[in-house]
């Protein structure tokens, strides 16, 4: 009877601190838990969210599809976006995070210029209570200061590419490396990825590898001092954006070689420049990375907003194009 009646008692006990809500965990913004009011208080639709994005710039085709595909879904959703362009520069992407944290957004969406730097900002949005959600590019920064990451596996892109390149260039080639903006995280990645795949062709060299800043005006720059620097050796570019293969291409007509021909090169994006470079013979392949995210971003934000879980890191499905089906696809491709 004694111990029926403590039990009773602890029972009881439990239930009305379970009821005060003194059990409950801090909700943290790393795991969005569901909302387990959500049959008493509405949920957000794609009219109540004000979204900030962060853009890194307009650096390429890419990029100008890319944040096509974020304005024009937010149009078609009704979401009220504050879109800012950081120009290139890390310390104006910076800036352009905090002013949408004073402007208290519902979530903001960045492509990071660069991995590194972001812990100080990302922190300042995690205190007001804002989610980040990483679209396109990763940055290195502890896991519960950002959401999901929405975008490319860039290390596969990068395998891919190598693989592609060695099939073309039977296992042997002097190559040269246009990378594409220092310390990106697909920069970093693509080239790590290429040269996993190019530890099993030992005849298969990098001879130079510099960045090209992802634009086509550094890619034929740097294209041409690699030529004045190593001529008729070069066999191949393995280059980490259509925009910097598409100079690089200039380059090598300039110099008097045929691109695509005398020279091998494979590219990253599947931008359309690509394809009709493709179509006249003067690129050999193109690596898809996709940019028409903006869709499967509202989604991810409202989601968040919403309380509902969402996965670290939500992939973007690609392929890989060949000069033979270029004029086929080409009238199919968005960007
Ligand atoms: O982050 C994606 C990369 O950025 C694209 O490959 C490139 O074209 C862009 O500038």
């Amino acid at each position: 009877m004694k111990i029926s009646r403590s039990f009773l008692f602890f029972a009881v006990f439990t239930v009305i601190l379970g009821y005060l809500g003194c059990t409950q965990q801090p909700v943290s913004l790393s795991t969005p838990q569901p909302d387990l009011n959500s049959e008493t208080k509405p949920q957000k639709t794609y009219e109540d969210l004000i979204v900030g994005f962060a853009q890194l710039g307009a650096e390429s085709e890419w990029r100008v599809a890319n944040t096509v595909s974020i304005k024009e879904t937010a149009e078609q959703l009704g979401v009220e976006l504050r879109f800012l362009d950081a120009q290139q520069k890390q310390d104006n992407q910076i800036e352009a995070v905090r002013k949408l944290i004073i402007q208290k957004v519902d979530i903001i969406g960045i492509s990071p210029i660069v991995e590194t730097g972001w812990e100080e900002v990302f922190q300042e949005a995690k205190d007001a209570g804002i989610p980040i959600i990483l679209v396109d590019r990763r940055a290195t920064v502890p896991e519960d200061l950002y959401i999901s990451y929405l975008g490319s596996d860039f290390l596969e892109e990068g395998r891919k590419s190598a693989r592609i390149m060695a099939e073309l260039v039977n296992g042997k080639a002097n190559i040269v490396e246009l990378v594409g903006t220092i310390d990106s995280a697909p920069a970093n990645d693509r080239y790590i990825g290429f040269r996993e795949v190019l530890k099993d062709y030992p005849e298969m060299q990098i001879i130079d590898s510099q960045s090209g800043d992802f634009t086509r005006a550094r890619g034929k720059e740097v294209m041409a001092v690699f030529l004045r620097n190593y001529g008729n050796k070069i066999t191949a570019v393995y280059a980490h954006n259509d925009d910097m293969a598409l100079g690089a291409i200039e380059a090598i007509e300039e110099y008097g070689l045929n691109p695509g021909v005398d020279i091998k090169i494979v590219s990253v994006d599947a931008a359309r420049g690509a394809f009709e470079a493709m179509i006249a013979g003067k690129l050999n392949a193109t690596v898809e990375c996709n940019p028409l995210l903006g869709p499967q971003f509202f989604e991810l934000a409202l989601k968040v907003v919403n309380g509902l879980p969402t996965p670290k890191w939500v992939p973007s499905i690609e392929g890989i194009f060949f000069p033979e089906d270029a004029s086929k696809i080409l009238p199919t491709r968005k960007y």
